[in-house]
């Protein structure tokens, strides 16, 4: 391992942050979602507003040595003018500098989904204005910030929050129309060039990336057939992302293909040349498992997400293009139906390095479980065999050449899961939301210390034949 290899593990601000209406922060997309939908939300979460040098200091009693956490946009900025909240600032200059006494570097993402209400209102990603609106805010938090951090990262998973926004619609603004999802996705995309530029312009320091919900494309078989619906799974789950901020290029087919049914007239050519001069320096990669496919057989294009973890399962087909499989009797699966699949990471590893030829993060990982946080040690030895495996998936590709370096357990602590609630838990430190919010480290905070302390040596490896 890498002497500068970042331990860290990941949260994001309204799933931990709480304070939603404190210190003059303004309501985002998520704050009126779920209020007005009488939805379990994040108004408190973990607190970690206010107990944040408790969290970080449990950290670095853990070794991690960086921290990889997001701004809340309505937190700072507070309304369309772009006025600036000073208090926004302060509190996350307090956060920063807590990091960096405790030795931890802080790895900030400026967009982790809770977009400010006000912007939701004029049209959120469907209006480019919001695009002009998040180069502002990226500009206020390179200024404000930039002496202070050396890692950024324009949007976390943007795949995942536009189709689960726009197409699926179990997220806010909750549609479900595909010439919707297709405009909001290239927003983003158009977003991130920007928010690219404005680092590069600000002369600070340091390195900005994008963090992809990575799901690696694995086929039932070897036939053309499939070997086609795995092309059109790529293009869907991770190539209109990665390509297009590792190159600058968004996938060539998947525009044809698209421009046959759907209106393309929004993308602009001098927005193209902003994409393509404005690649990022790393891939932040979440990697939960992989995407199994098959050829596309019979039915409507149809998107059954699991929100529950109790029974049901997941299901996504895209007409004519392919089906996703989610029932492989062979596989092990969580609760909530997520195959656990360390191999994928392994094989998706090389499968990236060897297209981008870029350094890349795993800015996620872990398995999310119902877990009986009363006792005063939860011991579950399930997340530490998933982070072993998964751990031993990246050293396997780093043996192989893949430049990785860093990893970040999801999550720091236990927290607000979005549609999952607090029940899905993901900690390495429980919480307990029965009990004034007591911290408790679990065995799998103790294992991973002593992973890092070792150096990555405590992993117990094994190699795979794929
Ligand atoms: C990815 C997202 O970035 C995070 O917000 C979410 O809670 C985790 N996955 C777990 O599902």
């Amino acid at each position: 391992m890498r002497e500068d290899f970042l331990w860290g593990s990941a949260t994001a601000s309204y799933q931990c942050e709480g304070a939603w209406n404190e210190d003059d922060k303004v309501e985002s997309m998520w704050d009126r979602y779920l209020h007005d939908n009488h939805l379990e939300n994040g108004d408190v979460a973990s607190d970690h507003y206010h107990r944040y040098r408790e969290d970080i200091k449990m950290m670095a009693e853990g070794k991690q040595n960086a921290y990889r956490f997001s701004l809340s946009w309505p937190r700072i900025i507070k309304d369309k003018e772009g006025t600036v909240n000073e208090k926004g600032i302060a509190f996350y200059r307090e956060l920063i500098r807590t990091c960096l006494d405790h030795k931890i570097a802080p790895f900030v993402t400026l967009y982790h989904w809770d977009l400010p209400q006000y912007l939701e209102e004029e049209g959120g990603w469907l209006n480019v204005e919001t695009c002009y609106a998040y180069e502002r805010y990226a500009k206020v938090c390179f200024e404000a910030f930039g002496d202070l951090v050396d890692h950024w990262v324009t949007f976390n998973e943007p795949k995942w929050f536009t189709a689960s926004g726009y197409l699926i619609g179990n997220y806010p603004p909750g549609h479900q129309n595909v010439q919707e999802f297709i405009t909001a996705a290239y927003h983003v995309m158009y977003a991130s060039a920007l928010g690219v530029r404005a680092f590069r312009a600000s002369g600070r320091k340091g390195t900005i990336g994008i963090v992809h919900s990575f799901g690696p494309v694995n086929g039932v078989d070897d036939s053309l057939k499939t070997r086609i619906a795995m092309r059109y799974a790529d293009n869907y789950a991770n190539n209109w992302v990665l390509d297009t901020a590792a190159t600058g290029e968004i996938p060539f087919d998947l525009l044809c293909v698209l421009s046959q049914k759907y209106d393309l007239s929004f993308i602009r050519e001098d927005q193209l040349e902003t994409i393509r001069e404005n690649t990022v320096d790393f891939l932040g990669l979440n990697y939960y498992s992989h995407t199994l496919v098959k050829p596309y057989t019979e039915g409507e294009t149809s998107f059954v997400v699991n929100n529950t973890g109790k029974g049901g399962s997941n299901s996504l087909i895209i007409k004519g293009w392919f089906e996703q499989i989610f029932d492989n009797p062979d596989a092990i699966y969580t609760e909530w139906g997520t195959q656990i699949y360390p191999q994928g990471l392994y094989k998706g590893l090389k499968e990236v390095y060897e297209k981008y030829h870029l350094p890349v993060y795993i800015t996620e990982n872990g398995i999310g479980v119902r877990e009986d946080v009363s006792a005063e040690k939860v011991e579950d030895d399930y997340r530490i065999s998933f982070m072993n495996d998964h751990l031993n998936a990246i050293m396997n590709a780093m043996d192989e050449g893949v430049d990785v370096r860093g990893y970040f357990a999801w999550s720091t602590f236990d927290l607000y899961s979005w549609k999952n609630g607090v029940e899905k838990r993901y900690g390495l430190v429980a919480v307990d939301f029965d009990d004034d919010l007591k911290r408790k480290p679990k065995k799998s905070y103790d294992w991973y210390r002593d992973v890092i302390d070792s150096k990555g040596e405590k992993i117990r490896r094994k190699k795979w034949d794929l």
